[in-house]
């Protein structure tokens, strides 16, 4: 899913999400290694992996997000490519990534996970978080009830699989999962009006076609809906679920089994 990013916006109000994905790069093993960024966004990763000592490159399939990113660290390589499509004409010793595969169709999970198996050395690592089952339920659910009230039909825009689900795509890949975990995440959100803020920020597929006015409203009628839940002392808290895994690339491959029945 390709989504216009108000880049600047993105990077001071939504500082959070680089900022958890900092405990991530703790999940890498190793000294001097170079490692992949994928789906680098404004590059604050890209820039904390360089500091640890890694030689860091970043992707990202947003024009606008890379550009802020190569603004604010200019010393670093970054390059505009699609996860589930990307070459890299070398290998990596660890490819990461925090917060991206959630926006990538569960069909073209497959080839983004093959796309990394090619991108990393034989024992490589892949680390990598992002929305897991149950990720933002409360507020999809508030956002599902907004729009059946308007006879509007509402289509959930992410993929939050179960540890299981991912275990197993990373398993028919190639990989060997070390671990695998879903984790709860409550995150306070920025400002007064943070879940709206979040909703008009990341929430943009099923409004295609509504107009701004009724587009309004229904992000309204949700916040309404969830503020004794989610709104304590005036700040906001989204209900993340954070699905964290690393895996590794076996020195050899094992054959996929035939057609098994
Ligand atoms: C997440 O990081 O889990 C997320 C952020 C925005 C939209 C969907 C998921």
């Amino acid at each position: 899913m390709n989504i216009q990013w108000d880049a600047e916006k993105y990077t001071n109000d939504f500082s959070f999400v680089h900022q958890y994905g900092s405990s991530l790069l703790d999940l890498i093993d190793g000294e001097n290694l170079s490692v992949l960024d994928l789906g680098c966004g404004s590059g604050a990763l890209t820039k904390e992996l360089a500091e640890r000592g890694c030689d860091a490159e970043g992707i990202d399939a947003s024009a606008e997000l890379l550009q802020t990113a190569r603004t604010h660290y200019p010393e670093l390589r970054f390059t505009q490519a699609d996860a589930v499509s990307f070459q890299m004409g070398r290998q990596f010793d660890v490819v990461f990534s925090n917060a991206v595969f959630h926006w990538i169709d569960r069909e073209k999970q497959a080839d983004m996970i093959a796309h990394v198996f090619d991108a990393l050395k034989p024992q490589g690592q892949f680390i990598f978080e992002f929305g897991g089952h149950g990720n933002n339920a409360l507020i999809h659910g508030a956002l599902a009830r907004a729009f059946e009230a308007r006879n509007l039909t509402y289509q959930m825009p992410f993929y939050f699989p179960t540890v299981g689900e991912y275990a197993s795509l990373l398993e028919q890949g190639g990989f060997v999962v070390r671990t695998a975990l879903l984790l709860d995440r409550p995150t306070r959100l920025n400002g007064g009006d943070g879940l709206c803020e979040w909703i008009r920020m990341f929430v943009k597929a099923p409004f295609e076609g509504i107009g701004p006015d009724l587009r309004e409203e229904i992000i309204r009628s949700a916040a309404a809906d969830l503020e004794v839940i989610l709104c304590h002392n005036g700040s906001w808290y989204a209900d993340y679920v954070r699905l964290q895994c690393k895996a590794v690339k076996p020195l050899v491959r094992k054959k996929k089994k035939e057609n098994s029945s």
